[in-house]
């Protein structure tokens, strides 16, 4: 398929997306939300694909929904056409793991759209904020729900109150991102982290994913309870013998992703 706002990619068992509205500092229209969700549909749908890394450019991860493009929306318009829900939620609903490699800024929805992805790794120049507040707007994409998850209520009224930008470090030492890498090295580190969980079992893979955010969803009791059903089930998986049988027999797994 050819897409007009972003680049797509497979290295190795590794979909790599990246965001390509330059001049708009990848600013996230409808065009490039509805490309990347097809993005998605072809590389979950894929065998050959493990896990899924979604970047921008040096400058900018995504600075966030297009400005320009909802300037001339009101009540009605966002309303009817379900502004987010619509296309924005096939991120979340991706059952394959992805990883935002984050470089520049990740602003608003670019900090959403980061939020929504599983790890986030970020380039030292990685800049994180939910500046809504100055358009006359609030967060739409989750910001006001994700980013307190991530980095507690504090952090997250003062980000989107005061609209003030985190740089990658002090994301890090909050838990909203998992790394932080010189920013020449950060794709190359979300791909290597990619590849990691592409050569393991992709069904173990999806399981974990699952769990972990059933962590988000329920109570702990519901949570453990879902974690142990899944947990028994991959003693189901041909993955299992062959991942047990490496180790006892001390070579490499060779895992059939099924
Ligand atoms: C449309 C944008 C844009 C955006 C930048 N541009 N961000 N266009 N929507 N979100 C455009 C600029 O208009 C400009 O176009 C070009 O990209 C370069 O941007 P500059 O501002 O010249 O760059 P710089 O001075 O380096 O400043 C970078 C910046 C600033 C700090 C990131 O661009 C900025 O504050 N952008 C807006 C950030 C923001 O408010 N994000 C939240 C959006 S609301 P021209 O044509 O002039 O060169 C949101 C709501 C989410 O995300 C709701 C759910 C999805």
């Amino acid at each position: 398929m050819e897409y007009q706002t972003i680049l797509v990619e497979q290295r190795e068992r590794v979909g790599l997306i990246t965001l390509n509205r330059p001049k708009a500092l990848n600013a996230l229209n409808d065009a490039l939300i509805d490309e990347l969700g097809a993005a998605l549909d072809s590389f979950e749908a894929d065998d050959g694909i493990g896990a899924i890394v979604i970047t921008g450019s040096e400058k900018a991860f995504a600075a966030g929904a297009d400005i320009s493009a909802m300037a001339g929306w009101d009540y009605v318009d966002v309303y009817k056409s379900d502004f987010i829900t619509r296309n924005w939620e096939r991120v979340r609903r991706a059952r394959k793991p992805i990883i935002a490699a984050v470089a520049g800024f990740a602003l608003g929805g670019g900090c959403e759209l980061a939020m929504m992805c599983d790890i986030i790794i970020a380039a030292d120049t990685a800049k994180f904020g939910q500046p809504e507040v100055k358009l006359g707007i609030l967060p739409g994409a989750g910001g006001t729900q994700r980013l307190p998850r991530a980095v507690g209520k504090a952090k997250a009224m003062d980000l989107c109150l005061t609209a003030r930008f985190m740089d990658a470090t002090e994301a890090e030492k909050a838990g909203l991102v998992s790394r932080v890498v010189p920013a020449e090295r950060v794709l190359e580190e979300a791909l290597g982290a990619a590849q990691a969980i592409a050569s393991y079992s992709l069904p173990i893979v999806m399981m974990i994913k699952e769990s972990i955010n059933r962590a988000y969803e329920s109570p702990l009791s519901e949570g453990l309870l879902f974690e142990r059903r899944v947990f028994h089930a991959a003693f189901s998986l041909a993955d299992k013998r062959e991942g047990m049988a490496a180790f006892l027999e001390k070579r490499a797994a060779k895992f059939s992703h099924r």
